[in-house]
C-alpha cells in the first residue's frame, strides 16, 4: 500500500493532487503552446477566419470561457464573432450556417460529443472547421478543416487548469494573425506579444508559491456554501471560469456575475459575511464601477475578496489582454484549497468525468 501510495505521488510530481501540480504546469505549458503552434497552421486558419462570412466560437465549460475570452480579442480587431454554447448551438447559430461561415471549435479533449455533434451539423451546411484541441488524434482534430493544438501536455484532474490559460494563449495568437491577414499587426508585434508571454510564464513561476501560500489563508477564512466571483470586461469570462472550479473542487456554490449587474438583483442576496471575490478589471473605464461596488460592498458587510496585483489574492501584473491568464490562477489555487480543507476528491469530483460523451 505504502508502494503504491509513492507511486501515485510520483506521477503528480511530488504533488498531492493532479490539479495542483497541472496550476504548477501553467508557466511551461504557455510557453509549449506558443512555441509548438505552426506558422503555415496559423497562416490557413487565419486566413479562414478573416476570409469568413460570420464566424461562430462554440465548446463547453472552461473551453466555453476561453471562447468567450477570445471574443474580445476578435472584438478588438474589428471582428465581431458569436460565442455559443457547443449544446446550444443547433437551436441557436446553426440556421444562419451557409457556405462562407467558419466555426471554431474548441475542446480540451477533443471528444466532447455536444462539440462533435454541433460540427457535423455546421459542416452539413456548408461552415469551415477551425478545431482547438489537446487532443492529437481526437474525433475533434478529425473533423476539423484545419485544426490548433493546444499542447498544453496531458491533463489528469477532472477541473481543467492549464488546457484553459493554453488555450487562451492559442486563441490570442490566432487573433493576432487575423489582424496581421488585416494588415493591422506585423508578425515583429507577434513575435514580441510572444516574448511577453515567456515574461508572463516566469513571472508565474516565481510567484506561485505565494499565491498558493494567499489561497489557503484566504480558504481557511471561507466558511459560507455559497460565494459570487465578479468582474467586468474582458476578466467577466474569469468570473464564470472562477465560480465553475468553485463547483468542482470544493463543491460550494458559485456563481459569476458581471460587475454591472450585480446591482441589478443578484446583490440581495450578499448579506453579511456573504463572500464576494472581485476581480479587478483591467480597462481603465471599469474603475469607477469598481470602486462603486467596493464602497457598496463594504457598507454592508459583506466578505470582500478581491484579485489584483497586490490584492487579497495577488496575481502577476501583466497587460490587458493576458489578465484572465494571470487572474484566474488565484481562483483556481483557492478553489483547490477549499477542496483541500473539505478533504474532497479534487481530481474525480463526484458524478463528473474528463471528458462528457454522452
Ligand atoms: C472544466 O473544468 C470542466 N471539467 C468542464 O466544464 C469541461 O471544460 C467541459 O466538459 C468541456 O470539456 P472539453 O474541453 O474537453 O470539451
Amino acid at each position: 500500500k505504502r508502494v503504491k501510495y509513492k507511486e501515485e505521488i510520483a506521477e503528480k510530481g511530488g504533488f498531492t493532487h493532479f490539479m495542483l501540480k497541472e496550476i504548477y504546469d501553467i508557466p511551461t505549458a504557455l510557453v509549449n503552446s506558443v512555441e509548438s503552434l505552426l506558422e503555415k497552421y496559423l497562416t490557413l486558419a487565419s486566413m479562414i477566419v478573416f476570409g469568413a462570412k460570420k464566424v461562430f466560437i462554440i465548446g463547453n465549460g472552461t473551453s466555453l470561457h476561453a471562447g468567450l475570452i477570445s471574443s474580445y480579442y476578435f472584438s478588438d480587431i474589428g471582428l465581431n464573432v458569436n460565442v455559443v454554447s457547443a449544446a446550444e448551438f443547433p437551436y441557436y447559430g446553426l440556421e444562419s450556417i451557409t457556405t462562407g461561415s467558419v466555426i471554431i471549435a474548441i475542446s480540451q479533449s477533443g471528444e466532447t460529443s455536444d462539440v462533435i455533434r454541433s460540427v457535423k451539423l455546421a459542416k452539413m451546411r456548408g461552415a469551415v472547421i477551425v478545431g482547438i484541441t489537446n487532443s492529437v488524434g481526437s474525433r475533434l482534430a478529425l473533423e476539423s478543416n484545419v485544426y490548433l493544438p493546444i499542447t498544453a501536455g496531458p491533463e489528469m484532474a477532472v477541473p481543467a487548469t492549464k488546457t484553459f490559460t493554453s488555450t487562451i494563449t492559442v486563441l490570442k495568437v490566432l487573433s493576432l494573425y487575423t489582424a496581421y491577414q488585416m494588415g493591422k499587426v506585423s508578425k515583429k508585434e507577434i513575435e514580441e506579444f510572444k516574448s511577453e508571454i515567456k515574461t508572463l510564464s516566469k513571472s508565474i513561476a516565481e510567484k506561485l508559491p505565494k499565491l498558493e501560500k494567499d489561497a489557503e489563508s484566504v480558504a481557511s477564512l471561507l466558511d459560507k456554501e455559497s460565494l459570487y466571483v465578479s468582474s467586468s470586461g474582458i476578466n467577466y469570462p474569469i468570473a464564470l471560469e472562477g465560480a465553475l472550479k468553485f463547483k468542482e473542487a470544493s463543491m460550494t456554490h458559485a456563481e459569476g456575475v458581471q460587475l454591472g449587474e450585480l446591482l441589478h438583483g443578484p446583490i440581495v442576496l450578499a448579506n453579511k459575511g456573504y463572500p464576494i471575490i472581485l476581480i479587478k478589471p483591467a480597462e481603465d473605464y471599469a474603475e469607477d464601477l469598481y470602486n462603486k461596488v467596493i464602497r457598496l460592498v463594504k457598507d454592508r458587510g459583506i466578505k470582500l475578496i478581491t484579485v489584483s496585483p497586490g490584492g487579497d489574492l495577488d496575481s502577476v501584473k501583466t497587460s490587458r489582454d493576458l489578465s484572465p491568464i494571470s487572474n484566474v490562477i488565484p481562483l483556481q489555487l483557492l478553489a483547490y484549497k477549499l477542496g483541500v480543507k473539505k478533504e474532497l476528491p479534487i481530481d474525480t469530483p463526484p458524478g463528473l468525468v474528463k471528458a462528457v460523451i454522452i
